[in-house]
């Protein structure tokens, strides 16, 4: 059986941002950490970080929240920003207000803008983030696009060809597959994560992207049963289908 690495109690703790290092000895003197149900006073307590450490381990009458790495899925609603320095609500105020404080901190994987809505990564596991984002790894993300303008007919082969270029960029874009749904609507699948790509795109053949949800990254879809706004731990088995 491989060792599960330890952590000191009060780093833990203070790295899931309940507070400094003073703040949780200060919970841990008023008998709010509870491991196995005894109160622990002791702040250098080293404690293995396994996956049943949030019901064994008690924080003011609460399971610890879940300790790094941690991948959220989310189902990104409009009107919500997916960085910290944008102004406006941001993603990360959809989450237990305590996660903003974690360290390592939880980021996005990759944007979608404000007015995109759909299937989101948020995570804290650098080296996961990298892995997805890594134009080695060539995963392709998926979007649902509602046009101003009727398709013209010609866009999918455009998309495909690998020679689009986008204005004030010196590379062409890597080939990329489009399925119309309807007059005004497609599917567009691309492997890139150029800034506002696809509204870039579809202005590059002369349209405009009204609405922009992205329904599947690599193997893993937004599940139905999120609604907008929603999200939730990422299991094992989603996160290796990303890349199945
Ligand atoms: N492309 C865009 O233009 N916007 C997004 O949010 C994602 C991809």
């Amino acid at each position: 059986m491989s060792k599960l690495p330890l952590a000191r109690l009060d780093r833990l703790l203070a790295n899931l941002g309940y507070g400094s290092r003073r703040d949780v000895t200060d919970l841990m003197s008023r008998k709010q950490v509870l491991l196995d149900g005894v109160a622990v006073r002791d702040g250098g307590l080293k404690v293995p970080i396994g996956p049943d450490l949030p019901t064994r381990l008690t924080v003011s009458g609460q399971p610890l929240d879940p300790p790094a790495p941690l991948t959220l899925l989310m189902h990104k609603p409009l009107e919500v920003v997916c960085s910290h320095r944008e102004p406006g609500r941001s993603v990360y105020e959809l989450l237990p207000h305590r996660w903003r404080a974690r360290i390592p901190a939880l980021s996005s994987i990759g944007r979608l803008d404000k007015d995109t809505t759909g299937l989101l990564l948020i995570t804290d596991d650098g080296p996961f983030l990298h892995r997805v984002i890594s134009p080695k790894s060539n995963i392709a993300k998926r979007y649902v696009a509602t046009l101003d303008r009727p398709l013209k007919g010609d866009e999918a082969e455009v998309f495909a060809a690998g020679t689009l270029m986008l204005e004030s960029e010196t590379d062409p874009l890597a080939p990329a597959v489009l399925e119309p749904l309807g007059e005004r609507e497609a599917r567009l699948t691309i492997t890139e994560g150029r800034y506002h790509q696809v509204r870039r795109m579809f202005a590059a053949v002369g349209n405009h992207v009204t609405g922009l949800h992205r329904d599947r990254i690599g193997g893993l879809a937004l599940p139905e049963s999120l609604a907008p706004g929603d999200w939730r731990i990422l299991t094992a088995d989603e996160q290796a289908a990303i890349f199945g």
